[in-house]
């Protein structure tokens, strides 16, 4: 997939920055520091304009690793890093197919979304007891803390653990203990279980009965794993007997699978929300209902480049989804595998896509707005934004 950037969206984007009272300095691109010499005339009229070659030492920058954020879209499973793997290994006796770390990192070449998958369900095999998804969890969340992340909406693969033997218990409970002491280290969250989309939908079914009896540590459901040849209509009754229980909605579509997989998320499973989402772009009448209706997509852009759902970021649709007045979040997907944190993907689109200050904190703002926060931690979430990007 690749895409070009409008010449339209670079206008609108500095009249949005005009209105912020900071602006960032430090260019990564002639479009941001377009902006940023724009917000310095609209705020000091009657100063001398700097030149255009030097930083103006006036103009404190954001802090675009440390703006409030939510991240939608994070797969605990794809938060083991090469160096957790080998200990936990270690303490559980399993056997790795690398000799080290290094090894491992040179094996993340992946050719599309099944090649990442091999792997990353095989190294799953290291998770084996409650302290294993607790501390996994709990390494996440202390990272995530860094990038300025105050809520966490997390996926787990339950079938992918239970179909080696380890109880839904074990997992349910190591994940939640975590997220608990998160909320005291500041970072609220919910949890999603999400079907493998791969495996029978009677699997599913019964994946969704034993997470019954853990139905108040469970905020949602969702669809994952391999989407080409798995429509989301295969899951319609499982997904109508979570929503009969209250759960969430949520579903990958839009990653490899067409525009039609978006529509049958939506219309069959009832999907609150729609996981990549990318390839809507293909079909306009779908771009129009997801805009018209604030459907969030929660994007990952490190995680397209890595399984070439695009051939670089430079031509990453994000830009022209946002031009689009589609309800775009930006999130990490698997991190350990992916080369970035939430963080590290909002800087990575910044510079590639050369997004300007208003895009970025539409896209911060977003992630508050399109999470199952209620709405009055939404508004405190959203007042952090405004006060993170106004001057001290
Ligand atoms: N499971 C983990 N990461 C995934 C992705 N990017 N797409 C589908 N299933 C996944
Ligand atoms: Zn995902």
């Amino acid at each position: 997939m690749s895409t070009s950037r409008s010449r339209s969206r670079i206008a609108a984007t500095c009249s949005r920055t005009a209105g912020l009272s900071r602006a960032t300095a430090r260019s990564g691109s002639a479009a941001t520091a377009r902006c940023s010499r724009q917000a310095i005339l609209a705020s000091s009229a009657a100063e001398p304009t700097p030149p255009t070659h030097a930083p103006d030492p006036r103009v404190i920058p954001i802090d675009w690793i440390t703006l409030p954020k939510a991240e939608l879209h994070l797969h605990i499973e794809g938060t083991l890093e090469p160096e957790s793997m080998f200990e936990l290994a270690r303490r559980n006796g399993v056997r790795l197919p690398y000799p080290d770390v290094e090894s491992v990192r040179r094996a993340y070449v992946f050719g599309d979304l099944q090649s990442f998958l091999d792997i990353y369900y095989a190294a799953c095999a290291v998770l084996v007891q409650e302290r294993d998804f607790y501390e996994l969890t709990l390494a996440y969340l202390r990272r995530a803390l860094l990038d300025g992340v105050r809520h966490a909406e997390i996926f787990f693969d339950p079938q992918t653990h239970t179909a080696r033997g380890i109880d839904f218990a074990t997992v349910v409970t190591g994940i939640s203990r975590a997220l608990a002491d998160g909320r005291e280290l500041g970072i609220s969250s919910r949890l999603i279980m999400c079907f493998l989309r791969d495996l029978p939908a009677v699997e599913a079914m019964a994946a969704l009965e034993q997470a019954l009896p853990h139905r108040e540590l469970i905020t949602g459901v969702g669809l994952d794993s391999a989407e080409l040849g798995n429509p989301p209509a295969k899951f319609e009754q499982v997904f109508a007997r979570a929503v009969e229980h209250g759960f969430h909605v949520v579903a990958h579509a839009g990653e490899e699978g067409p525009p039609d997989y978006i529509r049958q998320a939506l219309d069959v499973l009832g999907a609150e929300r729609i996981d990549h989402g990318v390839r809507c772009l293909e079909d306009p009448q779908l771009v129009e209902r997801l805009a018209t209706e604030q459907i969030p997509l929660t994007v990952c852009p490190l995680s397209n480049v890595k399984l070439r759902v695009v051939d670089r970021l430079e031509h990453h649709p994000l830009a022209q989804m946002l031009d689009s007045g589609l309800c775009v979040t930006v999130n990490s997907d698997d991190p350990a595998y992916f080369g970035g944190y939430v963080g590290e993907n909002f800087a990575a689109v910044r510079r590639a896509l050369a997004l300007g200050d208003a895009e970025l904190v539409r896209l911060a703002r977003n992630s508050f707005t399109a999470s199952f926060l209620d709405e009055a931690a939404k508004a405190r979430h959203l007042a952090e934004i405004d006060a993170h990007i106004q001057p001290a």
